[in-house]
């Protein structure tokens, strides 16, 4: 059989540092092309691979591979497509093979979170079943960090980074507009379900109690309406003001969130957002204060500008070492991050099965949350602190981050049939 190719294929939300992992992947394949014959990335991940959509990673510059290490989003498109059961959904990963078959794909690397470890586990399992094995290797991708075993995941020292600045910056606003108008802002952050987003906004100020933020909102913590507007009252009595981070999870004791838009994606997920114009009109009809919020959004998984150096070389080193591991012989494994030391910050990559990090969720540790939920404390931030060090700044031109896009020259198609998601 002629060298085999590989698939690559971004997936789930994506983040500042993503394509400096493709770009570690693309990077060492092309090593080892006496092993690797090409890769081809999945246009909108691994719907490309269903519907034969595949981009030819061997038809971009040198320059620009290395260039998707400072470029931001998911260069190849990403996707929230899950391939269910392998019982109850047959034909999709039949087809999946059917295709890896047809382009001699003999290495997948599913860059995602903890439900594409779990796609890429399936995929392991019925490629060898169906008798065209594939060695499939997860890379961790998330700005939730939720995931299990890994020091932490890739793209979130970069939001922690963003999050941590922003909300240092916009205290200093309102600090100056206090005593004569707004009181409080309020910072709405990603993380679904765990708050580690939230938790680094905590790194803005030392944690001496006057210092912003005042109140920081975990999904990890039942909210209590009476208890966080009580705090929000001493806050502006105390210091002249509240600097508030809330986690568009925060949810109630029952478990139902502050903010749910309604929708819900592929993986059944509730889609969050808008918690932190409710928090602001809470404070507002109860205490009278002036406020501004701000809901970071997109802004904060895609600011690559000020991204952090520790993310950033982490991000392309998984990919790098995914590529490796996959050339070792392993499968069904994803390489993990692991902390050798807090201070200086010294840490490795190892490697971990699939099937211990698929559909787990990890959530911050009540150890990193102040008694009173509303803040972090010291061993949160000597977990946290490391992971946002170092500035990594992307060329500029013309006052602007100088990115790169790609050609993106479709691999041919093989198969005649036609496959609809
Ligand atoms: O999973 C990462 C994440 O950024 C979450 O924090 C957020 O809730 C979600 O993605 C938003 O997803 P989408 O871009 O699909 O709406």
């Amino acid at each position: 059989m002629s060298k085999p190719n590989a698939f690559y294929a971004q997936s789930g939300g994506v983040t500042a540092v993503i394509n400096a992992t493709a770009s570690g992947v693309i990077e060492t394949a092309r090593k080892h092309r006496d092993k690797i014959a090409n890769v081809y990335a999945g246009q909108n991940g691994i719907i490309g691979a269903l519907i034969e959509n595949m981009i030819d990673t061997n038809k971009e510059s040198a320059k620009t591979i290395a260039g998707l290490r400072y470029t931001p989003g998911g260069a190849f498109g990403s996707a929230r497509y899950k391939l269910k059961g392998i019982e109850e959904n047959r034909r999709e990963y039949e087809r999946l093979i059917e295709v890896f078959k047809a382009h001699n794909i003999g290495y997948f690397f599913y860059n995602g979170g903890n439900d594409s470890m779990d796609t890429a586990h399936k995929v392991s399992q019925i490629s060898q079943r169906m008798g065209f094995p594939v060695q499939c290797l997860g890379i961790p991708k998330t700005v939730d960090n939720d995931l299990p075993i890994t020091d932490n995941c890739p793209g979130f020292g970069s939001v922690a980074k963003y999050v941590a600045v922003s909300t240092k910056e916009a205290a200093l606003d309102v600090l100056s507009m206090a005593e004569t108008s707004t009181k409080v802002f309020v910072l709405e952050v990603m993380g679904r379900h765990a708050g580690w987003i939230a938790a680094a906004g905590g790194l803005a100020g030392s944690g001496a109690p006057h210092e912003p933020p005042h109140i920081i909102l975990f999904p990890e913590i039942p909210f209590v309406k009476r208890a966080f507007l009580k705090r929000v009252k001493e806050c502006v009595r105390n210091y002249g003001y509240c600097v508030i981070v809330v986690s568009e999870g925060a949810a109630y004791a029952n478990g139902k969130f502050l903010a749910e838009a309604g929708t819900k994606d592929a993986f059944g997920h509730a889609q969050l957002g808008g918690v932190a114009p409710i928090v602001a009109q809470m404070v507002r009809d109860n205490l009278g204060f002036k406020y501004h919020y701000a809901v970071a959004d997109y802004l904060q998984r895609s600011a690559r500008h000020i991204a952090s150096a520790t993310d950033v070389k982490q991000a392309y080193a998984v990919g790098e070492a995914a590529v490796k591991m996959a050339l070792r012989g392993e499968t069904a494994v994803m390489p993990v991050i692991k902390r050798v030391s807090d201070k200086p910050y010294r840490w490795r990559i190892d490697n971990a099965p699939l099937g211990r990090i698929a559909n787990k969720e990890k959530m911050v540790p009540r150890r990193y949350i102040s008694k009173d939920g509303f803040s972090i404390t010291t061993a949160g931030r000597r977990y946290l602190e490391p992971l946002i060090r170092g500035e990594d700044y992307p060329p500029y031109i013309n006052g602007l981050p100088d990115y790169v896009t790609l050609k993106s020259v479709p691999v041919s198609k093989k198969l005649n049939t036609k496959f609809v998601v």
